[in-house]
């Protein structure tokens, strides 16, 4: 009889014991909310988030790379395909030759520089963007709207005189249509489409990822022009930018400063 009871005693042992480890040891559920990806982006705040990433990277090829490299010698030029010129491409032309590579990719997406005052007359907004244009020059504000004869939906966003390289090279050019361009105005706008309203979190990545790949493909085009210049010293293309001299960033350098300054946009517009 005795041994039964100090059987069951020590099974009753046993169970405090296990229950005792259990609510002590086993992981207290977490009750922060944890910040998750977003499913799905109505196309504005797509927009929005590509064209801070094209913001940033523009402005760091205007600063960075036209305006330094100017003092240190390198010229930009429109027509720096030429086999006879010795120069790099335009900022529009960077946004240019990047947008021809989003295109060809299978994602929809579209993009272009257009404005009320072009220098090349297809830049020219008409009929619904132009209307838009107007507002947005009137408020500084980005446009969403639905163009009816293109079919797509229209994110605008003002494109700002950020230099004095802007408002030189345009006031100074034969074909621009106005000649007294002041630092800080709004010389026009970046204009993203897409046939849909919405997106998911796959095809927002996907748009980023072909915008980068574009941005990467037309610098790599610039520094393989680069070495092949006969005139002009070739710059040493390597870890250092024009602003520390006769130098150009290699394309490694390049792409991943892009990512630095761009990583916190990018991060930001991914989570919630
Ligand atoms: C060294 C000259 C040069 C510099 C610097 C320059 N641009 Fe331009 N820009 C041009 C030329 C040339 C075009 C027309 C290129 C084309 O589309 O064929 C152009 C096109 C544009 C367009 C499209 C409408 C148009 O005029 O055809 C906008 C908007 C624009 N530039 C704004 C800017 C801004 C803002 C900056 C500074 C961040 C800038 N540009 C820097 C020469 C320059």
């Amino acid at each position: 009889m005795n041994r039964k009871y100090i059987f069951i005693a020590i099974l009753m042992l046993c169970f405090i014991t296990l229950n005792v480890y259990l609510f002590s040891s086993a992981p207290v559920p977490l009750k922060v909310d944890l910040p998750k990806e977003k499913s799905t982006y109505s196309i504005a705040d797509a927009f929005r988030i590509i064209a801070r990433v094209n913001s940033i990277a523009r402005s760091l090829y205007t600063r960075n790379i036209v305006n330094t490299g100017l003092e240190v010698g390198l010229s930009f030029d429109e027509n720096w395909q030429d086999n006879e010129i010795e120069a790099g491409p335009l900022p529009a032309q960077i946004l240019r030759e990047t947008s021809a590579f989003i295109e060809k990719s299978p994602l929809g997406l579209g993009l272009y520089l257009g404005s009320d005052f072009p220098i090349s007359a297809p830049n020219l907004f008409k009929e619904m963007q132009a209307e838009n244009f107007q507002e947005l020059r009137k408020d500084g504000k980005p446009k969403f709207f639905y163009d009816v004869s293109s079919k797509r939906y229209v994110g605008m966003f003002p494109d700002i005189a950020i230099s004095g390289a802007c408002v030189k090279c345009h006031n100074e050019n034969k074909n621009s249509p106005k000649k007294d361009w002041v630092l800080n105005d709004i010389m026009g706008a970046t204009t993203w489409t897409y046939p849909g309203d919405s997106i998911n979190t796959k095809e927002l990545k996907d748009m980023i990822n072909v915008y980068l790949n574009g941005l990467d493909n037309t610098y790599k085009r610039y520094l393989e022009k680069v070495k092949t210049f006969k005139k002009i010293k070739v710059p040493s293309i390597g870890k250092m930018w024009p602003s520390q001299g006769y130098y150009l960033p290699d394309a490694p350098e390049y792409a991943d400063t892009i990512y630095k300054l761009t990583s916190y946009e990018i991060a930001k517009g991914l989570l919630k």
